[in-house]
This record gives structure tokens, sequence and C-alpha cells, in this order.
């Protein structure tokens, strides 16, 4: 009894930081190889220049990605890292840097 409980909880934790997100969280994290050389490898940057994003919004970071891939945001680095990014790619990262302070 006090086992399941306790898987039950578990089980509750991870559903509560995933739940959220249609999104693969962990293909993020692989995609995200290409972004901690600035954003950092937990998401919080390594200098002033660089925003962090780790715990931003999901619907933020998707948003941000997609107009930089677009370039209704101007900012020729991230219009370059973006260029190349498929919707999945975007909706993953977005997951994986969303999920990095809540679930850490
Ligand atoms: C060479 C450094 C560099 C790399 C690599 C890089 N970024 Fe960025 N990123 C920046 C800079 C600089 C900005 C701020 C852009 C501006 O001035 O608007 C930024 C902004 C962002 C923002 C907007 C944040 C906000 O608060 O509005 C997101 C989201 C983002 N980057 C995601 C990524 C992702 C995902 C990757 C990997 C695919 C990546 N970045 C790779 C430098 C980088």
């Amino acid at each position: 009894m006090h086992l399941k409980i306790t898987g039950f909880t578990l089980l509750a934790m991870l559903l509560g930081c995933n739940a959220a997100y249609a999104a693969n969280p962990e293909a993020g994290k692989a995609a995200s190889a290409q972004c901690v050389g600035c954003h950092g490898p937990k998401g919080i940057s390594m200098a002033g220049t660089f925003p962090n994003l780790a715990g931003q919004k999901v619907e933020y970071l998707t948003a941000q990605l997609k107009a930089f891939r677009g370039k209704t945001r101007v900012a020729p680095v991230m219009n370059g890292m973006a260029a190349a990014l498929k919707d999945e790619d975007i909706d993953n990262l977005a997951a994986y840097f969303a999920s990095l302070k809540a679930c850490e």
C-alpha cells in the first residue's frame, strides 16, 4: 500500500513536469547541444549578452524561435540559429528549456 502511494506520487510528479508539453523534452535536450555554448547547459546563460532560457514559458520560447526563424524578430545570431529548425525541433527545444527550472 505504501509503495503504491509512493509510485503514484512519483508518477504524478513526472506528469506534473511533462503533461503540459505535447513535445519531447528529451529530444530537445539532444538538440540543445547547439545552444548551450551561449545559453548554458542548464539554460542559465554564459554571459550578460545572452538571455537565460531555463524555466521560461513554453509558449514564449516557441513564439520567439518562430519569430527568429521568420525574421519578424531580428537578431542575426538567432536568425541564423533558428533558420534550419523545424516546428518539431522548436517544440522540443522549448519544452526542454521550459522544463529546466521546474523539474531540477
Ligand atoms: C552564438 C550564441 C547563441 C547561440 C549558439 C544560440 N543563441 Fe539564442 N540567443 C542569443 C542571443 C544573443 C539572443 C538575444 C537576441 C536579441 O538580441 O534579441 C538569443 C535569444 C534567444 C531566445 C529569446 C529569449 C528571450 O528572452 O526573448 C531564445 C528562445 C533562444 N535564443 C533560443 C536559442 C536556441 C533554442 C538555440 C539553439 C538552437 C540558441 N538560442 C542558440 C545567442 C545565441
